[in-house]
């Protein structure tokens, strides 16, 4: 059978620089998730994972949160294939259940412009949880255009656009176990 070139080829050949290791990550989350364990104690938590770029990290972070939780989903509009925010936010999946009275933790993959993570706050706070926090694995701080509050980083990144551990260029590379910076080719 005949392959096609690409799938000769490592995903990883199309990555520049590795940003952030796969030990470097587990340690984080496991650190955050220990952390979230000790400021939750006593409560039952709502953890919403924001599709789809937070799923390796949801994944990874519930494994260290030692305390009664349940986890559901929410989509938003994403870039589509360009690496820049079109500022417009949608949701493409509500949540499956009402949140009024629990303790809401949003994860996020990343906080770029904050435009997102700035209309799913407004957008869940009218459904008036209990309390609601924030736990993004990456905070692109140079590019915020909008002041979010967020309770956990995992790591602060460099204005580049970053792909791995859930995280897509045009949906593809999430399952790498890194954070790497693509070649510029790519993107051409
Ligand atoms: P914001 O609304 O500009 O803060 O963008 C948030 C969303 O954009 C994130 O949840 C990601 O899905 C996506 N995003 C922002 N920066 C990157 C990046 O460097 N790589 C991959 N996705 C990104
Ligand atoms: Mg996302």
């Amino acid at each position: 059978m005949k392959s096609h070139p690409a799938l000769t080829t490592s995903l990883t050949d199309d990555v520049a620089e590795i940003l952030i290791g796969e030990q470097e990550i587990q340690r984080r989350v496991r650190e955050l998730g220990a952390q979230i364990t000790r400021d939750f104690a006593g409560e039952e938590l709502l953890v919403i994972a924001v599709l789809k770029g937070a799923i390796l990290f949801l994944a990874d972070l519930i494994r260290h949160i030692d305390l009664p939780l349940s986890v559901d989903f929410l989509a938003v509009s994403s870039y589509g294939a360009g690496t820049r925010s079109s500022g417009v936010v949608r949701i493409l999946k509500d949540l499956d259940e009402p949140i009024e009275g629990r303790h809401v933790l949003i994860v996020e993959d990343i906080v770029d412009s904050g435009r997102t993570l700035d209309y799913l706050l407004r957008t869940l706070r009218q459904r008036r949880p209990a309390t609601l926090h924030v736990c993004t694995l990456l905070d692109k701080r140079e590019r915020r255009e909008i002041d979010v509050p967020i309770d956990y980083v995992g790591f602060e990144v460099p204005d580049a656009f970053v792909v791995g551990y859930g995280l897509d260029y045009a949906e593809l590379y999430r399952q790498l176990p890194f954070i790497g910076v693509l070649k510029p080719e790519i993107y051409e």
